[in-house]
Parts: structure tokens; sequence; C-alpha cells
């Protein structure tokens, strides 16, 4: 049985009070949930409060990206060491706005991965097609790829790993992927799972929805067999709409 996990990822929004407040309240709401695991990923700068927001508290916490080696000349990134000693335990990798805007690739995604299962901390690897390609009819090819390529020679580690499928098109459009659809690809990526590992390792991992998901829709989209939970965008931002998308993973 695979734990529901909803994740807020809020991008660059946020800071000080604004973020600590936003935790606070999400720990208000979420205090008598143990049946999902609930993350918040705030920006770097705010990770260190955002830890001590969190400390004791079911509401874990949650990175949007790491560099894949240790230390060094490397100007403007941040290392799996320096997440864990943020207090952080997730770390989401190749999200699309990082693949579109800053260069990313599946052999890049493929590295920040092992960085950050060698540190020990919990990825959230992204897939989705843009419209471009789903219109294009390439939507199987390209989830298959970036799982294929982004996940590969991780071995049993793969057990560790979180997937979200989040189609690009739906991302920040309130366009949100029917429960079908996501329901369609999220089997697709656990049957290339299995073809990876095997089938219990496949039934074992889960895989969140993101892009447009709602207190309006959360409901119907979790509750398809393969969709385990959602990575938040714009709805993470407000503890009320976080929180009742938390509770309708319950
Ligand atoms: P929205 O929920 O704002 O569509 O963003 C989804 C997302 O990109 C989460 O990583």
């Amino acid at each position: 049985m695979r734990k529901k996990i909803i994740a807020g990822n809020w991008k660059m929004n946020l800071t000080g009070a604004a973020a600590t407040d936003l935790i606070e309240a999400i720990k208000r709401e979420v205090a008598d949930v143990d049946k999902v695991e609930v993350v918040v990923c705030p920006p770097f700068t705010e990770l260190k409060a955002a830890a001590a927001a969190c400390a004791g508290s079911n509401v874990m916490l949650g990175a949007q990206n790491v560099h894949w080696e240790s230390a060094g000349a490397f100007t403007g990134e941040i290392s799996a060491a320096m997440l864990q000693a943020a207090g952080v335990k997730y770390v989401i990798i190749g999200h699309s706005e990082r693949r579109q805007y800053f260069g990313e690739t599946d052999e890049t995604v493929n590295k920040r991965l092992k960085a950050a299962l060698a540190a020990g901390l919990i990825p959230i690897v992204c897939v989705g097609e843009t419209l471009e390609e789903r219109d294009a009819g390439r939507m199987e090819d390209v989830v298959v790829r970036q799982t294929k390529t982004g996940l590969a020679d991780i071995g049993a580690e793969l057990s560790k790993v979180v997937i979200a499928y989040e189609p690009v098109w739906a991302i920040g459009t309130g366009r949100t992927a029917t429960p079908a659809q996501a329901q369609e690809v999220h089997a697709l990526i656990r049957r290339t799972l299995a073809e990876m590992s095997d089938g219990d390792v496949a039934n074992g991992i889960q895989i969140q929805y993101g892009g447009s998901m709602k207190p309006d829709n959360a409901k119907e989209l979790l509750s398809q067999p393969d969709i385990d939970g959602g990575l938040i965008g714009g709805a993470a931002l407000k503890a009320e709409s976080f929180a009742a998308i938390v509770k309708a993973g319950v």
C-alpha cells in the first residue's frame, strides 16, 4: 500500500514571515493527518527557518534543486550535503521549469538524482510532456525517455525515488489533466519502472501528479489507482487550499 505524498513546490515565492507563517498555518491544518506525507519546498534562502518551523511536526521539508558535485567552484549552486545540513529531507529534481529555462536535461537530472540519493535525500523526479509533444503524439516517447534516462543506473535505489508526472501544459494554466489522462500516464510510468526493475519495486514507488491540482479536482485525481499524491504549485501558497488538497488524499 503506497502512502500518498502531497508536496508544495513554492517555486520562487515567499520570504521571511510570509514563509514561516504559511508553515505554521499548514501545521495547524494538518496536525491530525497521518495517512498522507506532507512536504513543503520553499526557496533555498528560507530553508533554515523553514526547518525550524517544521521541526517536531508532520510537515516535512524539501528543496527545489540540488547540484551533483559535493563542493567546489560552482558559483550559485547548492550541494546535497548543504541541503542535508539545512534539515532537508526531499528534493525536487528536473522540474519542467528547470528543463525549459535553465537547460536541464535527462542527463543532468540523472547526475542530480545520484547525488541526492548518495546524501540520503529523497528525490522527487519530475517528468512530463509539453503540449507540442502531446499534440504530435509523442507523449509516450517523451515520458518513457525521461523516466528511463533520468532514473538510469541507480539499481536498488530506484525504490527510494518519488516521481512527479507534471504535464507541462497543465502547469500554472488552470488546465488540469483529466483523471483518466493522468491515470493513463501514471500507469505508463509504472510499467516503465517495472521494466527497469521488477513489478514489486514498481508497485512500491509513489507517483505524484502535478499541474493545476486544486481542492476541487484533487479528490478525483487522487482516487485514481496509480496517482499517489500531488506536487502543488499555486495552490500550495495558501494554507487553506494546500491543506484541503492534503485532506483530499486521506
Ligand atoms: P501549479 O499547481 O501552479 O500548476 O504548478 C504545478 C507545479 O509545477 C508543481 O511543481
